[in-house]
């Protein structure tokens, strides 16, 4: 998964707005990137990747979108690889002022049917062991520690390799 969060703890100052878990497209994409932005300090995906991305199979991108699904209140990124049962979380993010607010939990949810719905059966990632958040995110939706990687990440951080058997 990603390397770092460069994120600060916030709530949403405006009122709940009905949200809509939808696939992304390449009108998001300075939505996408300004989470981005505000969520890793380094090794961001840009406007060309997310454009990329949206472009190619291999790669689904879920929002968490409101207000007329204009606003992005999160993203998932998901790769697939085929000939693998195997899919991948690369990356989830939520906007600072939405956080603490279920929304990754929502996403990673979707992101867990869209995969079984593509026939894969297992989900992996990878997490920097110093990401609490991330951590307890993915542990208490029935992920998994089973590996890590030593210094995978440019500053020296290892990464925790986390998976989980997809169910309907
Ligand atoms: C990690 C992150 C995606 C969580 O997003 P979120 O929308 O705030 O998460 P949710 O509100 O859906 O919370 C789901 C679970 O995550 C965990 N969690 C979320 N924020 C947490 C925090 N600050 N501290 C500890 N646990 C946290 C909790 O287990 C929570 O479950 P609970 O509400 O039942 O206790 C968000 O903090 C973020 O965007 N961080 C920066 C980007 C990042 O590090 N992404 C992960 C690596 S790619």
């Amino acid at each position: 998964m990603r390397a770092d969060t460069n994120r600060r703890a916030g709530r949403a100052a405006r009122a709940p707005a009905a949200a809509t878990i939808r696939r992304a497209t390449l009108a998001d994409v300075a939505a996408l990137v300004e989470i981005e932005n505000a969520s890793f300090p380094g090794n961001r995906l840009d406007r060309r990747r997310f454009r990329y991305l949206l472009a190619h199979a291999h790669g689904v991108i879920l929002v968490d979108a409101v207000n007329g699904a204009t606003e992005l209140r999160g993203y998932v990124l998901l790769l697939f690889r085929s000939n693998s049962p195997v899919a991948r979380v690369y990356s989830i993010a939520t906007a600072a002022r939405y956080v603490k607010q279920g929304v990754a939990a929502q996403l990673l949810r979707a992101a867990e049917r869209l995969a079984l719905d593509h026939g894969y059966t297992r989900q992996h990632l990878e997490i920097r062991a110093d990401n609490a958040a991330s951590l307890a995110l993915f542990e208490s939706r029935g992920y998994r520690r089973f590996g890590r990687h030593a210094a995978y990440y440019h500053d020296g951080m290892d990464a925790v390799r986390l998976e989980k058997a997809l169910e309907r």
